[in-house]
Order: structure tokens, then C-alpha cells, then sequence
């Protein structure tokens, strides 16, 4: 996949501007001294502070994160890059969000490693940041932090895992585990089966292996035009990889020169472009609430009805689970992202700027599809529309979302009775009980998981499908909540009502009983109950005490928005190039 457009490519001059990094390294006074010599004291000779660009690599490298372990090495290419182009890199750390493993959901610190980010970025003398992401909201909060501090600034992701194979049979990572589950409950999975599972489905470094979040947020970062061409899916392990790090750390040097920075790529066309490419490749329903949240940072607003409109105009074209049959890795060599964007140019802002100093257009153009089982032209697509779809309706009035691509296709008009839990652990406690009321055609609903309600607005949207429906050989019904769904999940869920139950939205009034109209045709979600019942129910309604009294947790509680508005937080929105000022260095 190394091809022309992956090399660094030299931008045109835009006049040099002056250097962030000579603010702490060019004076001869105290201050440069002490600068100077403080760094020097890791080895390097005087001459790195001549004056050339001061390139920062925030690494979410973590033993945590096993989808980012590899990203100590890969620091290691981009530096080499960097020295080759004439550049000094300071790698620094920033806090890691390991899916999998950190409770009680990474959502919950994904704004708080975006102030990581950006905070680096601003107090420290980069001239310029390539940032190392890899799990679902390292890239995401990099994206928020970047856009914020607005220093040019290079994406590199890990890239997927290899795929998962037991004996002969294709697992996918992420997506497997689920559908296990369901086997499992149900009692047709051994007990030997499910251990085998635990060492197939995870075979190397790397993140997810199927369109789920983490491979959703690359592909995003790359039709945003904030990585290098081709960077999404190549596997975590293949030294292209390498490659493409190393030249990642070159072209960073040229972005500098050219003053490229995060806010003349993040344009309201470059975000058009990423939501059609999110449609296109069946991507995570969790790219809705991260792109409005990247969006809100540098100034722009994306209307959930936007990405509807832009579904119903975007063909499907990748056959990648948990939307379709393939992983990551068959898609990388099937023409990966690339292959995918020059399909989808007549729908795409051509013009739209990336940071190897080409437009969306030039870098597209040329790259084919290898493996049309993979991915498929824009003339014979999988399906006419795209993967997400956006709800409104009165159980929704803000909005909801429903991954249409990964959704069984007769529940998608569909009305049945409700079936409510008041949190996860409720749900958890009655929804195996034999005496829980429901069948087939009922509706799950669980309410508070939420941005406030989770908090953190965790991955619990895939409500489980009760035991004894799953003995009946049910398979998938339709679910409703407030909370999110793993990009790696499937079923007909429903997600993101907004607004959320735990500050008084309307799922907060469901009761057992009420039933409930799913129109995806009409994109309508509909509670039919009287409006007075409502209301009596609304008066009747008591909020939900906050679950932190103390530190980060309720600072998150008290400013995060909705999931319409990106979960971000209240004070972090706002156009880029925030006066740095006051990170200039002052006489000690
Ligand atoms: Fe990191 Fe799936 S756990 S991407």
C-alpha cells in the first residue's frame, strides 16, 4: 500500500513562520539557558536548538492499552522521520483509555485526556505534534485536544490487530465475544469452546480488528484529512506501518513550514467528507457523538440530521463486520480507505485539504479496489444508504441513533410493548429472571446511561437478549437507551436518546406496558401515550442523586452536554487558536 501518495510530500512555502520553540530555546538569557541545558541533559548536542522545528509525539502508549502497546516502537519511526526532515522530536506521555479494560467507561475520561493533550501541547515549545492513538477515545480525545490547542499537528493510529482465527474458522475481535455471549446464555457454547475463544480473538497488538470504533475513528481522522493517506487500516504489526510513521514524522516538519494547522484542515466540507466516509464503511454509531464533539472545538456545529441527510444520499460500501462479513485486515488489502474515498468522490468535498499538502481529491485519485467481495463500487454498493440512521420523534426529541447496516431488517418498523429497566443494574439483576414478562416482539428499554445517567454514557446499549427468548431461538429485538453500543456490537439498537433520562427526557417516563413504534422508514421513534399521562408522570418523576461528590467525576457531572452536543464538555467548546499567550515563557 506504500504508494505515492503515502510519501511525505514537501508543501508549498506559505512563508515561514516564526517558530513556538525558539520562544524557550533561541534566547541568550537565563530562561534559554536553563531551557537548553535542562533538555540538553538527556543527551543531545547543543547543536538541536539552532533553531529547527521542536516536533512533540503524545503517546498514548500504555501496558493498560493493549490496543496501543505497540506505540513505543512506532515513536521510534516517527523520530527517525523527524531527525531525517530536520526536525528535534520530544516524545511526552498523555493518559491511555484502554476499552477493554478501564471502568467505568473510557467515555468518561475522554474529555479529560483531551485537556490532556491540549495542555501539553500549549505549556510545552512544540512547534508541531504527531499524535499516537490507537483504542476508540485516544484518537478521539487527540482529535478534541489538537483542535483545540490548534498546532499543526499529524495523526498516526496503531492500526487493527490481526484477525481472529479458531482452527479454520474467522473470528472477529470485538464482534465475536458478542455474539459467543449470546451462545453461551443460551446454552449452545461449551465451556471449552468459550476458553478456546479467549486466545483466538486477540492475536496481536493493535485495536479492534472489524469496523468498530477504533478502525470508525481512524477512518475518520483520515477523511478529516488529520493523518497521511492510507493510515487507517494498515494491520498494527505489517512494517508498512513503520513506514508510514516515519513519514508521518517527515511530513510534520513540512506542515510547520507551510503553517497547516488543525483549523484550515477541520472545515465544515472536511466534516461532510468524514460523515459520508463514516456511512459508507458501515462505521461505529459512537462516530456520531465524537465527530460533533471534534466539530464543537473548532467552531462548528454538525445537526444530528446532517449525518441522516448525508446517510440517505451514501451508498454502503464496505462488507466489514459487525456490518458485513470481512475484518480490518481483508479490508487493508482489499485497497483500504483509500480505495473507498475514490469511490465516493462525486459525493465528497474534493477540494477539502489533508496534511500531506494535498487535497482529498489528488490523494484519492488512483487508488483501486483489489477485492470487490471487501469493498464495493459506488455503482454496485451492498446497500443503497448508509450505515446510521437518525431518529426523532417524542421519546427522542433531540435525536437517536440506530445502526441500520448491523440491525435486523424486519424490526426495523416495528411496534411492541416495553419492557423497562431503571439502570444496568436492574437489567442485570431480572432480564435472565424466567418470570420476567416479555416475548419477541417486545421492547427493551433500559434508562440512566447516559452522559449524566452512567455516568460516562457507557458501551451498555446492546441490551442482552433475555435467556429464555434466546432459548426460543430469538436472536435480536428491538432496544432502546440513552447509553452507547461498542462499534464491534450489533442488533437493532436504538442509542443516544437525547435528551438523556437522568435530567428528565422522556425515556425517563417509559413504563412496562406503553408500547412503542420503531419507524425507520420515517426515521420516527414514537412513545404512544397521552401527552397528560406524560405530564402526570413527568410531575411524579424524581432525578437521579449525582454518583460523584468529589473530583474529576463531578466536574464531569456538573459540565458535560449531551450526547446531541457531543458529551464534550461546556467549557471546552469553542473556536481553535485560543490566545496562547499565556504559555509564553516568563523570566524565571
Ligand atoms: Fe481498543 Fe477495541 S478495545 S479498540
Amino acid at each position: 500500500m506504500r504508494s505515492r501518495r503515502g510519501q511525505a510530500d514537501p508543501l508549498p512555502e506559505a512563508g515561514r513562520p516564526q517558530l513556538r520553540s525558539q520562544l524557550w530555546f533561541g534566547p541568550d538569557d537565563l530562561n534559554g539557558l536553563i531551557h537548553r541545558a535542562w533538555i540538553g541533559s538527556e543527551g543531545f548536542t547543543r547543536d538541536v536548538f539552532d533553531g529547527r522545528p521542536v516536533i512533540g509525539i503524545a503517546n498514548s502508549w500504555s501496558e493498560t492499552t493493549n490496543c496501543n502497546v505497540h506505540l513505543r516502537d512506532l515513536a521510534d519511526h516517527v523520530k527517525r522521520g523527524v531527525w531525517r526532515a530536520g526536525g528535534l522530536p520530544l516524545e511526552f506521555p498523555v493518559i491511555s483509555l484502554g476499552e477493554a479494560i478501564m471502568k467505568p467507561t473510557t467515555m468518561l475520561f475522554r474529555n479529560l485526556m483531551a485537556m490532556d493533550v491540549e495542555e501539553c501541547i500549549r505549556a510545552y515549545p512544540f512547534d508541531g505534534v504527531v499524535l499516537l492513538s490507537g483504542c476508540d477515545k485516544t484518537t478521539v480525545a487527540m482529535l478534541m485536544g489538537a483542535a483545540s490547542a490548534d498546532v499543526p499537528a499529524i495523526m498516526v493510529t496503531g492500526g487493527p490487530m490481526l484477525r481472529g482465527i479458531h482452527g479454520t474458522q474467522e473470528l472477529p475481535s470485538g464482534s465475536a465475544v458478542w455474539a459467543a455471549d449470546t451462545e453461551r446464555r443460551a446454552g449452545r457454547l461449551s465451556d471449552e469452546k468459550w476458553q478456546e475463544l479467549e486466545s483466538c480473538i486477540t492475536r496481536s497488538a493493535g485495536h479492534c480488528g472489524v469496523m468498530g470504533t477504533a478502525s470508525t475513528m481512524a477512518s475518520m481522522a483520515e477523511a478529516l484529512g488529520m493523518t497521511m493517506p492510507g493510515n487507517a487500516a494498515i494491520p498494527a504489526v505489517d512494517t508498512r506501518r513503520s513506514v508510514h510513521a516515519e513519514l508521518a514524522g517527515s511530513q510534520i516538519v513540512h506542515v510547520i513550514e507551510a503553517d497547516l494547522r488543525p483549523s484550515r484542515i477541520l472545515t465544515q466540507e472536511a466534516f461532510e467528507n468524514a460523515i459520508t466516509t463514516d456511512m459508507a464503511i458501515g462505521g461505529s454509531t459512537n462516530a456520531v457523538v465524537h465527530l460533533v464533539a471534534i466539530a464543537r472545538r473548532v467552531g462548528i456545529r454538525l445537526p444530528l440530521l446532517l449525518f441522516d441527510e448525508i446517510s440517505r444520499r451514501t451508498p454502503l460500501l464496505a462488507d466489514v463486520w459487525p456490518s458485513g462479513t470481512y475484518q480490518m485486515e481483508d479490508f487493508y488489502y482489499a485497497g483500504g480507505l483509500p480505495a473507498v474515498l475514490a469511490q465516493l468522490l462525486p459525493l465528497l468535498h474534493r477540494d477539502a485539504m489533508t496534511v500531506n499538502g494535498r487535497t482529498v481529491e489528488e490523494n484519492a485519485t488512483g487508488s483501486e479496489i483489489l477485492d470487490v467481495r471487501v469493498i464495493r463500487p459506488l455503482d454496485d454498493p451492498l446497500a443503497p444508504d448508509g450505515g446510521t440512521v437518525v431518529l426523532t420523534g417524542n421519546l427522542c426529541p433531540e435525536g437517536a441513533v440506530l445502526k441500520k447496516s448491523a440491525a435486523s431488517p424486519e424490526l426495523l418498523q416495528h411496534r411492541g410493548r416495553a419492557v423497562v429497566f431503571r439502570d444496568k443494574r436492574d437489567l442485570m439483576s431480572r432480564v435472565d429472571d424466567p418470570n420476567l414478562e416479555v416475548d419477541r416482539s417486545s421492547v427493551l428499554v433500559q434508562q440512566n446511561g447516559g452522559p449524566r445517567g452512567g455516568p460516562g454514557m457507557p458501551e451498555w446499549g446492546q441490551l442482552p437478549i433475555p435467556a429464555k427468548l434466546l432459548r426460543q431461538g430469538v436472536t435480536d429485538m428491538v432496544r432502546i437507551s440513552d447509553a452507547r453500543m461498542s462499534g464491534t456490537a450489533y442488533g437493532t439498537c436504538i442509542l443516544h436518546v437525547s435528551p438523556e433520562s437522568a435530567i428528565g427526557g422522556p425515556l425517563a417516563l417509559v413504563r412496562d406496558g406503553d408500547e412503542i413504534e420503531l419507524d425507520t422508514e420515517r426515521r420516527r421513534l414514537t412513545l404512544h401515550v397521552p401527552d397528560d399521562e406524560l405530564a402526570r408522570r413527568r410531575t411524579a418523576w424524581a432525578q437521579p442523586a449525582p454518583a460523584f461528590s468529589r473530583g474529576y467525576g463531578r466536574l464531569y457531572e456538573e459540565h458535560v452536554l449531551q450526547a446531541h452536543e457531543g458529551a464534550d464538555f461546556d467549557f471546552l467548546e469553542g473556536g481553535p487558536g485560543v490566545d496562547l499567550a499565556p504559555y509564553r515563557p516568563t523570566s524565571h
